[in-house]
């Protein structure tokens, strides 16, 4: 069997063949034989908008890989400073690498005195933080100058370190800033994840020592949030930096698309849902509700995923890991439940709705002491690698600016009439 497909104008009864390539059609081709017929594509359901080398994903397989690398053996055995360094580099370090690649952003994760002193203690006493630390992450773009030559290999490098370093600076600092705790220097001797909880929750004592099992889980959630290839994020990313903005602004943007609760929300929204809730005895009237369209279950379903999202897999268990630390949350009992009748459920199964991986990850987070408010900034952290990542690739790619075009269904032309005449 041909591996193309034939497009005829049944206007003209002229016809293309166009070839599948690895699992697409080259709109351009189309182009050819129906200029100025656009492809009615909202929200890009059936659109690639590139080609990609960085992440790998088969929503009806259940696989996420990043650069080849299965998810599992990377939350398994790898660390959030490796996975960063794969997602923009392509390959794993070598030791050597990996050590000046760990140095270089150890040594970066200082603010500038005055992003902290002038901006960060600007914001009114109750700023979201994920509002503080989009705009923050765009001041930076006025604090270094050498952002513009985004053509010049070394000073992007600077970019990309200054920006996965300063991440956690800025987000414990808006946190602290919102509950009127001092700022928290960054401790070089902590690793990537540490020297967040340090940042996080230090108060008196001379060197804050945050409980392995919370580091490691809490590294474990950045891999898993590192990168998912065209989310509405990284679209964002790819979208601004294809004017060739800086990095600073282009990252700033894809932060304020990760804000909203169908995106960076959603675990904020399923510990708001579980406490609705308050008990399993009411987990059957919630769903009676969902099903009656009433209200959506949070973190069930995914635009990719028609089957249980890997890293919800994943997540599961570190969050008993996670538990036998903290305690439990009171909340994972109407979280188990729910998604054991949701699975048995017609409804759920014949829309492919599965958990995914913020179904419980607000639990660990709210578990390990984090307010809701930081959630959305819990992802922003690691996801900086990826959107940094995709960046990288489009200005290598040399990529065109973005720019769809629409199906215009508004008034046609009218003639304007003065305003005493309306
Ligand atoms: N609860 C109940 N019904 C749902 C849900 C849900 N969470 N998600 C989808 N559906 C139904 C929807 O009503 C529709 O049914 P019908 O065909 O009868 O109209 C069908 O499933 C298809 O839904 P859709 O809205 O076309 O799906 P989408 O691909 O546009 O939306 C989504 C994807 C993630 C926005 C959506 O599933 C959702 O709102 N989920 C809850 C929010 C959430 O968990 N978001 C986190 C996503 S993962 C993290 C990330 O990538 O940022």
């Amino acid at each position: 069997m041909a591996e193309s497909i034939t497009i005829i104008d049944n206007r003209s009864g002229e016809q293309i063949e166009v070839p599948i390539i690895n699992g697409g059609i080259d709109a351009d081709e189309w182009g050819k034989l129906l200029p100025n017929i656009w492809f009615y594509d909202p929200a890009f359901g059936h659109t690639a908008s590139c080609a990609s080398a960085i992440t790998e994903l088969d929503g009806e397989k259940g696989i996420l890989r990043y650069r080849g690398y299965p998810i599992e053996q990377l939350a398994e055995q790898s660390t959030y400073l490796e996975v960063a360094y794969l997602l923009i580099n392509g390959e794993l370090p070598t030791p050597e690498a990996y050590d000046t690649w760990v140095h270089d952003i150890t040594y970066h994760t200082f603010l500038h005195e005055n992003v902290r002193k002038k901006f960060m203690d600007g914001f009114h006493h109750d700023a979201h933080p994920m509002g503080v630390l989009v705009s923050t992450i765009a001041a930076l773009s006025t604090f270094y100058n050498d952002a513009k030559n985004i053509n010049e290999p070394e000073d992007r490098y600077k970019q990309i370190v200054r920006l996965i370093a300063k991440m956690p600076t800025m987000a414990a600092g808006a946190h602290r800033h919102s509950v009127g705790m001092p700022f928290v220097y960054p401790d070089n001797n902590l690793d990537f994840a540490s020297n967040f909880l340090s940042m996080m929750w230090k108060v008196a004592e001379p060197k804050y020592e945050p409980d392995p099992v919370l580091s490691r889980a809490l590294d474990v959630l950045f891999i898993l949030h590192a990168d998912h290839e065209q989310n509405c994020s990284t679209t964002a990313m790819r979208v601004v930096g294809s004017s060739l903005a800086d990095p600073y602004v282009s990252t700033a943007a894809a932060a304020a698309a990760l804000y909203g609760p169908r995106h960076g929300g959603a675990n904020e929204a399923v510990v708001r849902m579980l406490t609705e809730i308050g008990s399993i005895d009411n987990v059957g009237e919630y769903l009676r509700r969902v099903k009656a369209g009433e209200t959506r279950l949070q973190g069930f379903g995914h635009r990719v995923y028609k089957n249980y999202d890997p890293r919800a897999k994943i997540i599961k268990r570190t969050a008993d890991e996670v538990f036998e630390v903290t305690g439990k949350n009171p909340l994972l009992d109407i979280a188990l439940k729910l998604e054991e009748v949701a699975l048995a459920d017609e409804y759920f199964l014949s829309r492919k709705l599965y958990p995914n991986v913020d179904f419980y990850s607000g639990l660990i987070y709210q578990a390990m002491n984090f307010p809701i408010d930081m959630f959305p900034v819990l992802f922003a952290i690691p996801r900086t690698s990826g959107w940094l990542a995709h960046w990288v690739e489009l200005l290598a790619r040399d990529s065109r600016i973005a720019r769809p075009r629409q199906l215009y269904d508004g008034v046609p032309q009218r003639d304007y009439l003065p305003l005493g005449q309306r």
